[in-house]
This record gives structure tokens, sequence and C-alpha cells, in this order.
């Protein structure tokens, strides 16, 4: 499988680049940075050095510095000062493309139609943003899987919403509502049954990277939680996509709450049991393509292979 990862590292978008690396299966074709957890900048930085330290020869663009219609915010309390939990390093040596991650995946799925597969595990930004490059976007990519939303579960970042839809709720609602034909929504009712506990922690040897910067993200999921150890968000994510029996899912049309006072940013579908004739009639995203969330997940047998 040959995939776009347009990622905002991030210590678990980090460690879903390992994960990555490690799948035979898989053709890492190109990466795009987004805002989300760190700065663009810094997120482009964090994606060079990566793609250095795993050996990844591949092009790395830069992508959106703001979310389309709200202030920028970050994450730092959650993926260090650096987004790699204090241990980004040196300089990267390697720069990015010329073109921006909107550019880079518009023209990729033009340039090999129906191949590729998209990864998104940052907020929406560049897709919904390459959505207006391509319109054809949806047909000329093959599968797409998102990380994001807390569809029957609290949030993460406000008692709605989950972090990435909450980073860009218009880029997230834009690409729902896009009509792509394979999408798969993974999103906090699962990540967070995969917690990883402080045991699996254990089995990784000291002076591994990806050991190293888990240590920040601990600490804050050790604290969120009351429980040692961290959720592998974003690899669950990339699992998936490899692996879609992995998951099961609820099928529907889903839309991002734009205007709620509460819960802007939160996704929704109607989830009513309504007969056909009912007079309410069905309120949410009637239009719209259907698309998968992932409801359960194996995640004894994710974790062993993470
Ligand atoms: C998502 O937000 C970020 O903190 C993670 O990298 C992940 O993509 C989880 O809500
Ligand atoms: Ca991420």
């Amino acid at each position: 499988m040959r995939i776009i990862v347009d990622a905002d590292p991030g210590i678990d978008d980090a460690l879903a680049l390992y994960y990555l690396r490690a799948q035979r299966e898989i053709e890492i074709v190109a990466i795009g940075t987004v805002h989300g957890n760190v700065p663009v900048q810094q997120a482009t930085a964090n994606a060079l050095r990566l793609t250095e330290r795993l050996n990844l020869d591949v092009p790395v663009a830069m992508g959106a510095a703001k979310p389309l219609a709200q202030p920028l915010k970050t994450a730092e309390d959650v993926h260090g000062q650096d987004g790699l939990g204090g241990h980004a390093g040196d300089e990267p040596k390697t720069v990015p493309t010329n073109e921006s991650a909107a550019e880079q995946l518009a023209n990729k799925a033009r340039e090999n139609p129906e191949e590729l597969s998209l990864l998104a595990i940052g907020p929406l930004t560049n897709v919904a943003l390459a959505l207006q490059i391509e319109p054809r976007l949806p047909e000329l990519l093959d599968k797409v899987v998102v990380m994001g939303g807390a569809l029957n579960v609290p949030g993460n970042i406000t008692s709605h919403a989950e972090a990435n839809f909450w980073h860009d709720p218009e880029a997230a609602d834009l690409v729902l509502a896009a009509g792509f034909e394979d999408l798969t929504i993974v999103g906090l009712d699962v990540t967070m049954e995969s917690h990883a506990p402080q045991e699996w922690l254990d089995t990784l040897p000291d002076d591994c990277y990806p050991r190293r910067i888990l240590g920040f993200y601990a600490d804050f999921y050790g604290s969120f939680l009351g429980k040692k150890g961290f959720v592998p968000h974003d690899p669950l994510a990339a699992a998936i996509l490899l692996d879609p029996g992995l998951a099961s899912y609820h099928e529907d049309r889903f839309a991002i709450e734009l205007t709620g006072r509460y819960t802007r940013g939160k996704i929704v579908a109607d989830q009513r049991f309504l007969a056909p004739e009912s007079p309410f009639g069905r309120d949410i995203a009637t239009e719209r393509t259907k698309a998968k969330y992932a409801v359960t997940a194996d995640h004894a047998r994710f974790l062993d292979q993470l």
C-alpha cells in the first residue's frame, strides 16, 4: 500500500511513523505537516528529523500554519515545547520541498490516480485546502483514514471535542462533506481503549528513541488518566489503515458541530432509532456520503503489533 501521511508531530505521530516504517506492506510516498500539537514550523522540523532517524527518503512538505477560521492553538502541554517530549535534538539536515502540503497532496493524487491512500493524523486543514486545489481528490485517492473525533465518549480537549477536529472544525467538516468513498474515522471511542500500560513501555530498550520521547507523553497521560502509560492515538489509526479488520465500525453520515457553545468541533451523526416514516425525519448530514467510524478494536493485537 502506498500512502501519504499528513501529521503534526507530535509524539504519537512520531510513533505512528515508526510503526509504518516497520511494515513491509507500506510505502510512505510523501509526508505533509500541519499546525496542531505544535506550530507548523516545529512540526515540519520534527517530520524531517524523524525521516532522517528512520532513514526514510521521502519529500516532506510544510502545510497550513493556522486553521481555516479560528486562531492557532497548540498543545505543548501534551507533547513538550519541541513537540517530541524535549528530545527533538539537532536541527534537521534535510529541508522541506517547495510545494505546500496541500499542493503536494493534490499533485501526488493527480499523478497516481486511485493508487495512493491518505493517513491524516493531525488537524484536517491541509486536506481541506487540497480539496480546493483538486475537487476530484475524493475520486483520486484510494482509502482515507483520519484520526479524530469523539462520537459517543467525552472529548479530550473540550468536554465534547477531540483535539484534531477541535483544532480546525471547519476543515474537518469540509473533509466529511467531500464525498470520499472509503473514509474511516478513528476517534477516541477506540483510541482511549488502546491505552498502553507502563509494562508495555518497560518492554522497550531504555536507549531507543521512541522510549525517550514517550516519557513526556506518558507523564502527561499518567496525570490526566490517573494510571501509568499512554494512549497511542495516531499509531492505532495507522494500524487500522493497514489492517481494517482490527476494528469494527458504525457506518453513518457525519458532520462537525461548528456553532455549539459547548460542542464546537464535536463529530455528530444521527444515531436515533427512527422509523423511515417518522415525522421528525433525519437531521444530520443527510446528503453526505457514508463513512465508517471505528467503535471497537482488538487492542491486545494492536499493542502487540506496535
Ligand atoms: C490527537 O491529537 C494529538 O494530540 C495527537 O497527536 C492525536 O493526533 C488525539 O486527540
Ligand atoms: Ca497527531
